[in-house]
């Protein structure tokens, strides 16, 4: 019997460091120490035995039994710590490196291209200088020498808000608001949405500009010239060449339309440029005398000079985007291409 004792203590440890789960345990526990286990019928046989004999026997047995039930509790701490383990390492570990399979947000290639022309005239101490978007006729177009009647409104074609007010189809109107809200000198850039009712693959309703005006005292036009020529440079490249061709606006004169030398060939003349070896990239012009009038400042002091660039244009030009509702469509496609370069910057 003695042997028997050694045998279950030594069977049941064995299993016990075997053991791999709570349930196999419990059946352990049942085989070995339940009512009808071998350890208990053991202990039933001890009435058997010789009185001298029961006594040690018996004493014998209860520390094999107490050996056994400590073995049983270790045994179950340590599945229950396996366990728990297990369920922790299926949630998310936060000491885990971050993937780079997070998608990054990146700045919308209109935005960046405002940003550059900005960047480009704050170089040059230009403020920026903004104006609401629901405009009324004054700012929009009489202030800027187009009366009721004018024909260049008819070139623009505008919405108008129930209660006769409009949505500013230019920047230039903060032309005016600039000019009475401060003295010269003045150089300001004006970025903001501007809406023509027009739509087509290079024409949207809601557009943006970029307004530039500078006023003070001996302005000419060979500083507009210079201004525009840096500009070009810095916005397209070093070697981009401008011209200007005469043309009209109500609010300047004399006034140009601005050309840069093409900035996919070169000059040479290509599909983007209509083998003209130009585009067109703004409007310009020194600002007519009725403009100052409107706003109160005497044009014999005074003069300066304003351009206007569509945002949309320059960016479509430098993206070789072929369709400028891609800039408004949001898609995902689309807007990822930029990723690369904006790591570039
Ligand atoms: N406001 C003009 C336009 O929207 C652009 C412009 C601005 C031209 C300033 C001359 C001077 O077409």
């Amino acid at each position: 019997m003695e042997q028997d004792l050694v045998a279950i203590e030594s069977d049941c440890s064995d299993a016990l460091s075997r053991v791999e789960e709570l349930d196999a345990l419990n059946d352990l526990r049942v085989q070995y120490l339940g009512r009808q286990g071998r350890l208990t019928a053991i202990m039933r046989g001890l009435g058997k035995l010789a009185k001298e004999d029961r006594k040690a026997f018996g004493q014998a047995a209860n520390k094999v039994r107490d050996r056994l039930n400590q073995a049983f509790a270790q045994a179950e701490d340590r599945l229950k710590q396996a366990a728990l383990e297990a369920e922790l390492a299926e949630r998310i570990d936060l000491t885990l490196p971050g993937s780079d399979a997070v998608v990054r947000g990146r700045v919308h290639p209109l935005r960046r291209v405002e940003s550059e022309i900005l960047g480009i005239f704050n170089r040059l101490g230009y403020r920026i200088a903004s104006g609401p978007q629901v405009e009324d006729d004054w700012h929009n177009f009489e202030a800027l020498n187009m009366p009721p009647d004018h024909p260049a409104r008819d070139m623009q074609d505008t919405f108008y808000t129930v209660d006769g007010r409009l949505l500013r189809t230019h920047t230039s109107p903060v032309q005016i608001r600039t000019m009475l809200a401060n003295k010269p000198p003045l150089r300001i850039v004006v970025p903001g949405a501007v809406y023509r009712c027009d739509a087509d693959v290079s024409h949207s309703p809601m557009f943006h500009q970029v307004e530039g005006l500078v006023v003070d005292q001996g302005i000419t036009m060979a500083d507009l010239k210079g201004t525009l020529a840096y500009f070009a440079r810095e916005m397209f490249g070093a070697d981009t060449k401008i011209r200007l061709r005469s043309s009209f606006f109500p609010f300047t004169e004399p006034s140009a339309e601005v050309d840069v030398s093409c900035i996919f060939c070169g000059g040479k003349g290509c599909r983007v440029c209509g083998d003209c070896g130009w585009i067109e990239i703004l409007g310009c012009g020194m600002v007519d005398p009725a403009v100052f009038e409107a706003v109160g400042l005497g044009p014999d002091q005074t003069q300066g000079f304003a351009f206007g660039m569509g945002i949309e244009r320059i960016a479509m030009l430098r993206h070789r985007i072929p369709d400028i509702r891609l800039l408004f469509d949001s898609r995902v496609e689309f807007l990822e291409q930029f990723a690369q370069r904006d790591r570039e910057v």
